[in-house]
């Protein structure tokens, strides 16, 4: 399968939004990321519900949603209504991550589960075959433009393994200090789908950094 790139919404001009969604629109980037923030899971707030309405007007791609929210049980339902297509929840918020997988399922989407850099990938082993995405975190999360961890390509060469032993369909995603001199190296250990905020929105032409990280 060819890698995906998802540009995280994080980063582009809330100023100019519009402008930036027709530039993914208009790109070789297959979805868009779109980090939600409540200022108690993550040490920041980003944006909720009237701005993701707005996006998916205008999105024509798939909207990947990840919550750096407690208790994230509580919207499913309506991060669904707003437009959510993969919705991602963190082990380190889920108490009942098995329950709140099928719940996400069960309103009709993609579910993903996120992992910070310091959970071990062997906790997903269990419930991997109910998993559509594992969000590996290359940052502990909360910012955009933060230095990536090195220990990441070890945790996405151990999570394939989990992947290939148990059959399970689950995308291995990358979130946190994508650049152009590391992706190589994700995408040999296993990775499947790129993230990437600052280096695609700080980059002169943000089109041509997609195409690269597409390469
Ligand atoms: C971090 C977010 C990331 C962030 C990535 O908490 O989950 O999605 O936007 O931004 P970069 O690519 O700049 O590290
Ligand atoms: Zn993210």
């Amino acid at each position: 399968m060819k890698h995906l790139v998802a540009p995280s919404v994080l980063s582009a001009n809330f100023a100019n939004l519009q402008a930036d969604i027709e530039l993914i629109n208009k790109s070789e980037a297959d979805w868009f990321h779109v980090d939600v923030m409540d200022g108690v899971f993550v040490p920041n707030i980003s944006f909720g519900f009237p701005v993701i309405k707005a996006l998916k007007k205008f999105a024509k791609k798939p909207l990947d949603v990840h919550l750096m929210i407690v208790d994230p049980d509580r919207y499913v339902t309506a991060f669904k209504e707003v437009g959510a297509d993969i919705l991602t929840v963190h082990l380190e918020a889920c108490t009942h991550l098995h329950r709140s997988i099928q719940n996400i399922k069960n309103n009709g989407m993609k579910a993903g589960v996120a992992i910070n850099p310091h959970t071990n990938v062997e906790l997903l082993r269990d419930c991997i075959a109910d998993i559509d995405l594992v969000c590996l975190m290359s940052v502990n999360p909360g910012f955009g433009g933060q230095k990536f961890i090195e220990n990441t390509y070890l945790k996405v060469s151990n999570l394939k393994k989990i992947i290939l032993e148990t059959k399970s369909k689950a995308l291995i995603e990358i979130d946190g200090g994508v650049d152009l001199n590391n992706y190589k190296k994700l995408i040999d250990c296993g990775a499947n789908v790129l993230v990437a905020g600052n280096t695609v929105f700080g980059s002169q032409n943000p089109i041509q950094t997609i195409s690269d990280l597409k390469k």
